[in-house]
């Protein structure tokens, strides 16, 4: 397996960003945690993060000359408002999971829209950093 984690906006923030709502893990232990997990199983496991809408994109692009079989994305902020984002996952046609730390449905009404969701395998929101775990153990077994 080779699957790729993809952080949107904010993300680089974790820990020190709304603690309350997202947590105190900070992505680099998200990434060690998944890089772990999946050499565990024999796997390769890149992680990415960008601020950058057109980054996220050129990274999805690229996944699909390297042989990246499955994604894992939180896309953040870009999950409410990015087509662009989303036309990359489907132009790449590479299956990917749609994570969210905390539970979109149950905060503001904008958070509840995702362009994202009816492209992905599933959805997780609202299991912290476990979210992305589970996400990856489904790749592992996928
Ligand atoms: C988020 C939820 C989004 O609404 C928000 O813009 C984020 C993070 C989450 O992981 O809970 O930046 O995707």
């Amino acid at each position: 397996h080779r699957i790729l984690v993809l952080h949107g906006p904010n993300l680089n923030l974790l820990g020190t960003r709304e603690p309350g709502i997202y947590g105190a893990t900070t992505l680099a232990d998200i990434d060690a945690r998944l890089q772990a997990l999946a050499q565990q199983h024999g796997a390769s496991l890149a992680s990415f993060q960008s601020n950058h809408e057109g980054a996220l994109v050129d990274r999805i692009q690229a996944a699909a000359g390297e042989g990246v079989d499955f994604i894992v994305i939180n896309p953040a902020a870009y999950t409410h408002t990015s087509v662009a984002v989303r036309d990359a996952l489907a132009a790449v046609a590479v299956p990917f999971i749609e994570v969210h730390l905390s539970n979109v449905h149950k905060r503001e009404a904008f958070r509840h829209r995702s362009y994202f969701s009816d492209l992905a395998v599933g959805v997780i929101a609202g299991l912290g950093a476990d979210g992305y775990e589970a996400a990856v153990r489904y790749a592992l077994s996928h």
